[in-house]
């Protein structure tokens, strides 16, 4: 799956840096791009599989699932060469590395708000987990109302010339958080990001309702379930 996943994101590598003529127009910084395009889809099978764990487990035990779904992306090499270029930077592996963070990226959507903290909790405390970053939108929501908690993690991927260290941007959230998100997404694709006053102060307004019924929601759940058998806070912190 990964593999098909990567060749569409090296599709727009050889035709882009044919009319850049930068560094990549050299075969061997080429091949390492590559490379390490294929490493990040390693790391996001590898994480998904941890999340895959995680649910299954959960579930065997609690009889309850905390995570509703994930999703994961590799980033496109258009995508990667667009980054680049608006930070003024040259188009090699280092750079990659070290300025595009977000080539492996995966999505958790869970119910609850405690679900996300919890899954988060779980992903971090494994040992070969290291977070190097925590943006928690949800306790700090951006202006324009996003809510979501993002961890930049990094995963060792064993390979057959040895193990490399591997970043990926995981995203979770909840299911309302998420129906905010992806209605935003495509708002601000429609405005090309210059949204009218009006519906900024709806979306403002929608991002405040999904926010009070996430609250109500985990009320609801934590009031139903009070015995304390159902339920990851519940479960994860007795
Ligand atoms: P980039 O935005 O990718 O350049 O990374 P960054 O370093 O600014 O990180 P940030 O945490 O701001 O955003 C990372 C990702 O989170 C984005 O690529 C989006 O997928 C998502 N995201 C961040 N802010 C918003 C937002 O306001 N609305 C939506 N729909 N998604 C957002
Ligand atoms: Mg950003």
């Amino acid at each position: 799956m990964y593999l098909d996943e990567t060749e569409t994101a090296l599709a727009g590598l050889t035709a882009r840096h044919q009319t850049r003529g930068v560094v990549l127009d050299d075969a061997s910084a080429g091949e390492a791009v590559t490379r390490l395009m294929h490493e990040y889809s390693f790391g996001i099978t590898e994480i998904r599989t941890k999340l895959d764990i995680l649910r299954a487990e959960f579930l065997m035990l609690h009889d309850y699932n905390p995570i509703e779904h994930i999703s994961s992306r590799l980033k496109s090499m258009p995508s990667v060469l667009e980054k680049l270029d608006r930070k003024g930077l040259p188009v090699d592996e280092e750079h990659i590395r070290a300025a595009v963070t977000d080539v492996a990226g995966l999505r958790v959507v869970c119910s609850f708000r405690s679900d996300v903290y919890a899954v988060a909790q779980m992903l971090s405390d494994q040992a070969d987990v290291t977070v190097l970053r925590v943006r928690d939108y949800i306790e700090r929501p951006k202006p324009i109302g996003y809510r979501s908690l993002h961890l930049l993690v990094e995963v060792p991927v064993f390979l057959s010339r040895g193990v490399v260290p591997v970043t990926a941007e995981i995203q979770l959230r909840t299911a309302a958080m998420d129906f905010w998100a992806s209605l935003e997404h495509k708002i601000m694709y429609k405005y090309r990001g210059d949204i009218p006053a009006d519906v900024l102060a709806d979306l403002h307004a929608s991002a405040l309702a999904v926010d009070r019924l996430d609250r109500q929601m985990h009320d609801l759940h934590q009031r139903v379930h009070a015995d304390g058998e159902v339920g990851v806070a519940a479960s994860a912190t007795a």
